[in-house]
């Protein structure tokens, strides 16, 4: 079993406390927890709306900068829990932060009533826009990483 792996019943536990703690969702009454596995160490969080609608944050990036902001920059697994029926994926714009700092995660999803989706970011995201498709990027360039490893683009 993959490190992430072992730790997703406690990441799981993690974010349905941020969900009960932290999650401020006067508008939506969608209440939502999210923690984030990076270099492992736990960190969660919520999310927070405001009467400005559009400018509220999601738990998954509430936990994503949680683990920035104590330096992370690689996150191995991120859980998400919810009060729905149904295990709810992470929203578009979520995915595209997510992949910023663990292209490779693991994202698991559980209700509050037990049921649970897992998928691995590649498969919800699949052919990601990231950090090496921007020239002078952490890494490199998409172009630049792949004269040095020697494979050609790839194509369609
Ligand atoms: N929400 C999340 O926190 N994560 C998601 O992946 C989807 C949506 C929040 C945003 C808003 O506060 C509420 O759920 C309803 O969209």
């Amino acid at each position: 079993m993959s490190p992430a792996r072992d730790r997703v019943e406690e990441l799981l536990t993690a974010a349905r406390e941020a969900m009960e703690r932290g999650s401020y969702a006067p508008y939506s009454n969608f209440n939502v927890g999210a923690a984030a596995l990076a270099g492992g160490e736990v960190f969660p969080g919520a999310n927070v709306e405001n009467a400005s609608y559009p400018m509220s944050v999601c738990a998954e990036r509430n936990a994503v900068a949680a683990a920035v902001n104590a330096g992370k920059r690689s996150i191995d697994a991120v859980a998400v829990v919810t009060r729905a029926d149904e295990p709810t994926p992470p929203c578009g714009g979520c995915r595209q932060v997510l992949n910023e700092f663990g292209p490779q995660m693991l994202v698991v999803i559980e209700t509050v009533g037990g049921s649970r989706a897992e998928w691995t970011l590649p498969e919800i995201l699949p052919h990601a826009f990231g950090p090496a498709d921007l020239a002078g990027g952490p890494g490199g360039s998409r172009s630049e990483r792949e004269r040095a490893s020697g494979s050609p683009p790839a194509k369609g």
